[in-house]
């Protein structure tokens, strides 16, 4: 469907290509050189909640190994670098004293990066919260808003002159719904008006700690990043239309609308009942900051149904280890339908903060990884990328995820996103044919 040759030339010289992770799913050293817990540390004592019963105590032990993991990023020849902060690491309580040895750990990082011309992209919440922050309450606890601008603040004050961009919250959307509605995430809450509460108050400490930063005389560029989806409808009936807009107004129009035009849409807001926020005066102007970009997570569309949930393997259509339709189309359609409504609201450059594709691999006998659809899966995407940015919307840059196979949240380490492999027993890493696929695009060379 799009052009398969797409080469790094077609793009813009200054467009930023990267790789992501995030600190729980590869650092491990939960407890090291004073780390407090976090929610996700807790979440995986829960029986039950992790598919393979693991937890992120070792991961890939980035923590001890990231000299060599930014060796490997390096060998790609990306641009940047997406990594994010662990709170309780540089602050075990999430209040009161911040941790010398965890601020270490990230200013080695942060400059072992511009050693190697990597540009940091840093984000404060990848959603391990403090355990001790969960304890009064979480996300739930208008006192948490507080709590993070301070940290945030904090790792601007030591890092800030060093990082390229800044992201406050990765995927709001995911914290309030996964963690605090269906409860499948951390902290496991199942409760709609918390989880509207939470979201609301995560867009808050957005807002505060961007203009707060920027008061201190951070100069890193700012936003955040939301895991968006074209929805469509599962069938041309009525009612699933309806369930169109009723699934786009909740996920995502609640959220871009709120930060980009500091408003709830009225309908959805009426349509809440008594779930509705709590919001003080000054809150919505406050959330409503200008941004330098918005990051944007795309995997898949969604499709709504007024009945049975959609089964996307009855379609016949291909479909990655997560059961996520491979759909590079959808960003297409995601980024223009972006342009198209908000570009009147100030929406700010776009950067794809992560795309990428779980696949079962296995190191095969002549020692390759051969990950194929995730190099096609990349290949059509970047394209699908291009299409857009064709078509007038500013793209800055994108990264894949993940650099590492790592600790898959709910589904623990079964599912391999990374387009490096790592055999968790010994730790080695091995560049899959994606990997490699994804050096050489960068180099300009042909496929
Ligand atoms: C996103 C998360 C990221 C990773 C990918 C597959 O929702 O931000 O940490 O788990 O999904």
């Amino acid at each position: 469907m799009f052009n398969a040759d797409i080469s790094r030339t077609a793009f813009p010289a200054n467009f930023i290509w990267g790789v992501a992770t995030s600190a729980f799913q590869i650092e491990g050293a939960a407890d090291a050189d004073g780390k407090g817990p976090s929610i996700w540390d807790d979440f995986c004592r829960v029986p039950g909640v992790i598919a393979d019963a693991s937890d992120g105590r070792q991961a890939c032990e980035h923590y001890q190994r990231w000299a060599d993991d930014l060796d490997l990023v390096a060998s790609l020849g990306v641009d940047a670098y997406r990594f994010s902060i662990s709170w309780p690491r540089v602050q075990a309580l999430g209040s009161g004293a911040f941790n010398e040895a965890g601020f270490a750990f990230y200013e080695r990082l942060v400059d072992g990066m511009l050693a190697r011309g990597l540009k940091p992209f840093l984000t404060l919440n990848h959603w391990d919260l403090p355990s001790a922050l969960q304890a009064k309450g979480g996300w739930e606890d208008r006192d948490t808003v507080q709590c993070f601008v301070d940290y945030a603040c904090e790792v601007a004050r030591r890092l800030g002159d060093r990082v390229a961009s800044i992201c406050t919250h990765n995927e709001p959307w995911v914290i309030a719904v996964l963690g605090h509605e269906s409860g499948i995430f951390a902290p496991g809450i199942k409760s709609r008006a918390v989880a509207i509460q939470v979201a609301h108050h995560l867009f808050l400490s957005h807002g505060l700690s961007i203009t707060a930063m920027r008061a201190q005389g951070c100069k890193a560029d700012m936003g955040i990043v939301l895991n968006l989806s074209p929805i469509e409808p599962a069938t041309d009936s009525d009612a699933d239309r309806e369930a169109v807009r009723q699934a786009d107004g909740n996920d995502l129009r609640w959220y871009v609308e709120a930060l980009l035009c500091g408003e709830y849409p009225a309908e959805f807001w009426t349509a809440m009942g008594t779930d509705v926020p709590t919001v003080l005066p000054g809150d919505m102007q406050a959330m409503r900051v200008p941004m330098d970009f918005l990051g944007i997570n795309y995997y898949t569309r969604v499709k709504a149904s007024a009945g049975a949930p959609y089964d996307v393997k009855s379609g016949g259509l291909e479909v990655t280890d997560m059961g996520w339709e491979v759909y590079p189309q959808g960003i297409t359609n995601l980024l223009l339908r972006l342009h198209r409504d908000y570009a009147a609201n100030g929406l700010p450059p776009l950067i794809i903060t992560e795309n990428g594709a779980a696949f079962a691999d296995t190191v095969s006998a002549d020692g390759q990884v051969h990950d194929e659809p995730r190099l096609r899966y990349l290949q059509d995407h970047f394209a699908a990328v291009h299409e857009a940015m064709r078509q007038g919307v500013q793209v800055d840059g994108y990264f894949v995820w993940s650099l590492l196979d790592n600790f898959e949240w709910a589904s623990g380490y079964e599912k391999r996103f990374g387009i490096v492999h790592v055999d968790y027993a010994t730790q080695q890493r091995t560049l899959k044919q994606s990997a490699l696929w994804y050096r050489d695009f960068l180099r300009g060379q042909p496929s």
